[in-house]
């Protein structure tokens, strides 16, 4: 019979993002209140090999679920990527009493989790990135904040834009993946909007025939959204602006983004996703993926959640072409 689960860890890895802090609250109260000791593990895998690792109560995850970022700190670690490290991370889990691990991340962190699973530690992914980039889930933890935080950077800009008469090409994040210049596209009433997965070598013409066209019918400023993964937006500003004759100027988001207080639905699916989490180690499950799909939360294997592949939402692509003419 499978040990019982009496200690369980959560840490934070890859990069931050609001909502975070939601989830490892649900995680420490889930636990808490299923008779689990758990710990904190501080600065993902990088604290998990220094044994960074401190006990959580109630009161540690109080006044949190309202705050971007992560308690816990987070990092990126190579050694994690080694065998090695895998094995020495699962030794000090065994070391401190840790039967199951909660690590809230990416796709590169469910790796890490896949391998603390093969070394004999039961492990869940919980979804946080704000790219949006994976595959299994349609919701990840702060992807909703970082748009909200986006399209309110976009709105500004197009103040000043308007004013002044001139095209903008706004750069957002997102890593190789178009989910938030795409939402930021529509929500923000772009004329064009440019992402990794659709990009063509003909994109930067078809944006100077289109800010042309419209400035005939009359339009005076112009909002393009760009993927960061697409390629460099000043480059990109400057060449328009010498093709089009019209001021034209980059706006690089960067980091704003990944920090600010989490939305409503941060919040609520961060919880929902961490309470879950703790509710798959409980039943001894290990080598999970939580993830949201059709209006549920549910889970996956974690092998087949990083075989799957994910393209970006096709109608919400052709739409924005058709609302932008
Ligand atoms: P994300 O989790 O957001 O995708 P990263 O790709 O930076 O972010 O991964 C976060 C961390 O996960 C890495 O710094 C590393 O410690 C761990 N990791 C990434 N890839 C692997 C891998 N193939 N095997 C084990 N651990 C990995
Ligand atoms: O994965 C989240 C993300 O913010 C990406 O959108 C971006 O490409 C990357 O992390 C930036 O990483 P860093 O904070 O290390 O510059």
């Amino acid at each position: 019979m499978a040990k019982k689960i009496e200690t369980i860890g959560v840490l934070t890895s890859g990069g931050d993002a609001p909502g975070m802090n939601a989830a490892i609250r649900a995680v420490v109260r889930a636990g808490i209140s299923s008779g689990l000791k758990v710990v904190g593990i501080r600065r993902g895998y990088a604290g998990l090999l220094e044994e960074d690792i401190i006990e959580m109560d109630t009161m540690s995850v109080t006044d949190i679920v309202q705050r971007g970022g992560t308690i816990l700190y987070t990092s990126r670690c190579k050694e994690m990527t080694t065998p090695e490290g895998q094995k020495r991370a699962a030794d000090i889990c065994r070391k401190h009493g840790i039967d199951g691990i909660v690590v809230i991340g990416g796709d590169g962190s469910f790796r890490g989790a896949q391998k603390l699973s093969e070394n004999g530690i039961n492990t869940i992914g919980i979804p946080g990135t704000i790219d949006l980039d994976i595959a299994c889930t349609e919701y990840t933890i702060g992807f909703d904040t970082a748009c909200n935080t986006a399209m309110e950077a976009i709105d500004k800009v197009r103040d000043t834009s308007a004013s002044h008469e001139r095209c903008s090409i706004i750069e957002v994040m997102g890593r190789t993946a178009g989910h938030i210049a795409l939402w930021c596209g529509i929500s923000n009433g772009s004329e064009y909007v440019l992402i990794p997965e659709r990009a063509k070598e003909d994109d930067e013409k078809e944006i100077i025939k289109k800010i042309l066209s419209k400035r005939r019918i009359g339009k005076k400023h112009h909002i393009i959204v760009n993927a960061e993964g697409v390629g460099d937006s000043h480059a990109m500003a400057k060449r328009i602006e010498e093709a089009t004759g019209i001021e034209t100027r980059a706006t690089v988001i960067g980091h704003i983004q990944r920090g600010g207080n989490p939305t409503c639905r941060d919040r609520v699916y961060g919880s929902a996703m961490g309470a879950h989490a703790v509710d798959l180690l409980l039943e001894g499950q290990t080598n999970r993926v939580v993830a949201y799909r059709d209006g549920e939360i549910c889970h996956f294997d974690i092998d087949e959640a990083l075989a799957m592949s994910k393209d970006i939402d096709v109608h919400l692509y052709s739409m924005t072409k058709r609302l932008s003419r």
